[in-house]
C-alpha cells in the first residue's frame, strides 16, 4: 500500500500538470494575444459553453516531432484545447486552437485530437464547434501535418448532413487550412482579427501585382460582403461566441432529430393589421421584406445568416409558435428582389441546410425574375440558378411559401412553387404571378399591333391594362390549385402556424440512389 506522501505528492504532480497545460504557451504568449484584442482558446470556451459544463480531452497530449529543435518545446495539449460541454444544456463538442502554442498550428497530434471529438460528436450525435486560430500547418513537420488537416477535412465531409458543424475564425486561418472552415455549415468572422485566405498579401503582391491588405484580402468584412465565406461578422470575439449560442438554439443536435420547440408568449392568432397596408400601390415601388418577417415571427426575433451578401434575397432564423424555420425571402428593397447568381447559390445552401437537419422552410416571394445580362450568362447564372431550384425541389422538410407581390416567369417556378412539392402556397391579395411583368408581355405579344398602332403610347398603355387586370393577380393560380389559399396578409402568422402545425406529421421522400448531382 501506498503511503499519504506519496499519494499526495501524485496529486500534486496531477494538479501542476494541469496547470501547465492551462497556462499555453506562457504569461508572455497570452499578453501578446490580449494585445491583439483577442482572448485565449480557454477564455474562448468559457464564453460560449454554459458556466461550468466544459470537460476537457487530451489536455497531456504532446507532439512526437524531432526536428528543427521541437524535441525541445513540448507543450501540453500540443496546441488545442478540446473536449464537450453544453449549450443551453445541450451536448456539443469543441475544439479551440491555443494561438499561443506554436501560433496554434496543426500538427499530427493536434490534428488527432480534433479527428477524436469529432468521431464522438458523430457518434453521439451532437453539433461540432470549431474556435480556429492557426497559422497553419505545423511548418517543421511537414507532411505529416498535411495529412492531419486531410484528415479533418474528410471528417468534416463525412460529418456534414450527420450533424451541425460551426466555425469560428478568431485568427489566422491560410492556406489549405481554411477547406475545414469552408467544408462546415456556418462561419463566424471577427472584425479585424481574423482573416481567411487561400495565399496571403505577399504571395498575391508576388503573383498579380495587387497591393493589398490582411483585413482587405480575407477579414470579416470581405468575407462577409464580397465573397460569402462567412455568414456572420462579428464586432467582438464575445459577440461572435454569443452568436454561435443563438444560431444554435434553431437547430437540433442532429439529422434524426426536429430542432428543439422553445416557449413564447407571442400569441399564434395575432393579426398584424400593418401587413395589410404594408405593400406599395405602385408595382415598382421597394418595400422592406425584413419588416414583413419581423411582424410575422414570434416576438419579432429573426436571426439573420449572411445579412451583409447578396442582399436581394434575405435568409435566416425565426420561430413560429416556438418552432423552429428557416426564413428564405426575396428582398424588393434590393435590386428588386432580383434572382442572381450570389442569391441563388446563397440561398441554396441556406435551404439544403435545413432540409438535412429538419428545418421547416418558409418563402416570402417576390421576384421580378432572374437578372440579365453578359455578365450574369458568362458566370453561369444558368448552373447557379439551377443550384436553388434543385435545392427547393429535393427538400423534403414542410415547405411553405407566401406571395406577397411578383412572382414572375422561372423564378415563379424556383421559389418553392406548388409544382415543386411546396406544402402550402399562399399569395396575399397583391400578388401578381405570370410570366413576365406587364410591359414586358405587352410589347413581346403585340409588338407588330404596337408598330402600326397611330398611337403607339394609348394602344400600349390600354394593352398593359388588360394584361395587368387578367394576370397581375392571383386568382388564375388560384384557380388551378397552385395557390391553394389567397389570404388577408394581416392574417399569415396565424396561417402559418397552423400551416406548419399541420405539416408536423409530414414525410416525403426522394427516389434512392447514391447522391444526387446538384449542378455546381
Ligand atoms: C509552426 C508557427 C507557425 C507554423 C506560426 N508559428 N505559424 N510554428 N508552424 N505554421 C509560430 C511562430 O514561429 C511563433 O513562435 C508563434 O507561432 C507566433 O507567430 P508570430 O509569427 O510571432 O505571430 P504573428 O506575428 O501574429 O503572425 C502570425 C502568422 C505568422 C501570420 C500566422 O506566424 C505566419 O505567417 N505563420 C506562417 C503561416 C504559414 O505560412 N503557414 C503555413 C500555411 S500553409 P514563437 O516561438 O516565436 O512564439 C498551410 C497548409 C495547410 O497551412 C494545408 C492543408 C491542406
Amino acid at each position: 500500500m501506498k503511503d499519504k506522501t506519496e499519494e499526495s505528492r501524485r496529486l500534486e504532480e496531477l494538479r501542476k500538470l494541469s496547470e501547465e497545460a492551462k497556462a499555453g504557451g506562457g504569461a508572455k504568449r497570452v499578453e501578446e494575444q490580449h494585445k491583439k484584442g483577442k482572448l485565449t482558446a480557454r477564455e474562448r470556451l468559457e464564453i460560449l459553453l454554459d458556466e461550468g459544463s466544459f470537460t476537457e480531452l487530451d489536455m497531456f497530449v504532446k507532439h512526437r516531432s524531432h526536428d528543427f529543435g521541437l524535441e525541445k518545446q513540448r507543450f501540453p495539449g500540443d496546441g488545442v484545447v478540446t473536449g464537450y460541454g453544453k449549450i443551453d444544456g445541450r451536448l456539443v463538442f469543441v475544439y479551440s486552437q491555443d494561438f499561443t502554442v506554436f501560433g496554434g498550428s496543426l500538427s499530427e497530434a493536434h490534428a488527432e485530437k480534433i479527428c477524436k471529438i469529432m468521431d464522438m460528436a458523430m457518434k453521439m450525435g451532437a453539433p461540432v464547434i470549431g474556435l480556429n486560430d492557426s497559422g497553419g500547418a505545423r511548418i517543421q513537420e511537414g507532411v505529416v501535418s498535411l495529412g492531419g488537416y486531410a484528415d479533418i477535412f474528410l471528417k468534416n465531409t463525412l460529418a456534414s448532413g450527420v450533424v451541425p458543424q460551426i466555425s469560428a475564425v478568431m485568427g489566422p486561418s491560410a492556406g489549405g487550412a481554411v477547406y475545414s472552415p469552408a467544408i462546415t455549415d456556418f462561419i463566424f468572422m471577427v472584425k479585424n482579427t481574423s482573416y481567411m485566405f487561400v495565399t496571403g498579401p505577399n504571395v498575391v503582391k508576388t503573383v498579380t501585382h495587387e497591393d493589398v491588405s490582411f483585413e482587405e484580402l480575407g477579414g470579416a468584412v470581405t468575407h462577409a460582403t464580397k465573397s460569402g465565406v462567412a455568414h456572420f461578422a462579428s464586432e467582438s470575439e464575445a459577440e461572435c461566441l454569443v452568436g454561435i449560442r443563438n444560431l444554435l438554439s434553431y437547430m437540433p443536435q442532429n439529422y434524426r432529430e426536429d430542432p428543439p420547440r422553445l416557449k413564447t408568449n407571442d400569441r399564434p392568432d395575432r393579426v398584424e393589421e400593418a401587413l395589410n397596408t404594408l405593400i406599395p400601390d405602385s408595382p415598382t415601388r421597394p418595400y422592406d421584406m425584413k419588416d414583413v418577417i419581423r411582424l410575422i415571427v414570434d416576438d419579432g426575433r429573426f436571426t439573420e445568416v449572411h445579412e451583409l451578401y447578396a442582399q436581394n434575397i434575405i435568409v435566416g432564423f425565426g420561430r413560429l409558435d416556438g418552432r423552429s424555420v428557416g426564413v428564405i425571402a426575396n428582398q424588393p428593397a434590393v435590386l428588386a428582389g432580383v434572382l442572381d447568381i450570389d442569391a441563388s447559390t446563397k440561398a441554396a445552401r441556406f435551404v439544403r441546410f435545413c432540409d438535412a437537419f429538419n428545418v421547416p422552410l418558409l418563402v416570402f416571394e417576390d421576384v421580378p425574375g432572374f437578372l440579365p445580362g453578359t455578365d450574369q450568362e458568362w458566370r453561369g447564372i444558368i448552373k447557379n440558378g439551377a443550384k436553388l431550384l434543385y435545392a427547393f425541389s429535393e427538400a423534403t422538410v414542410p415547405k411553405i411559401t407566401v406571395i406577397t407581390r411578383k412572382a414572375y416567369g422561372g423564378a415563379y417556378d424556383v421559389m418553392n412553387s406548388k409544382h415543386i412539392r411546396g406544402d402550402m402556397n399562399f399569395a396575399w391579395p397583391t400578388a401578381e404571378i405570370a410570366v413576365m411583368g406587364p410591359r414586358g408581355a405587352v410589347e413581346i405579344i403585340f409588338k407588330r399591333e404596337i408598330e402600326k398602332a397611330s398611337d403607339r403610347d394609348e394602344m400600349e398603355a390600354k394593352l398593359i391594362s388588360d394584361y395587368t387586370s387578367k394576370f397581375a393577380n392571383p386568382y388564375i393560380a388560384a384557380e388551378r390549385g397552385y395557390i391553394d389559399e389567397v389570404i388577408e396578409p394581416a392574417k399569415t402568422r396565424a396561417k402559418l402556424i397552423r400551416s406548419f402545425e399541420m405539416l408536423e406529421s409530414k414525410v416525403d421522400t426522394n427516389p434512392k440512389k447514391k447522391h444526387g448531382n446538384i449542378p455546381l
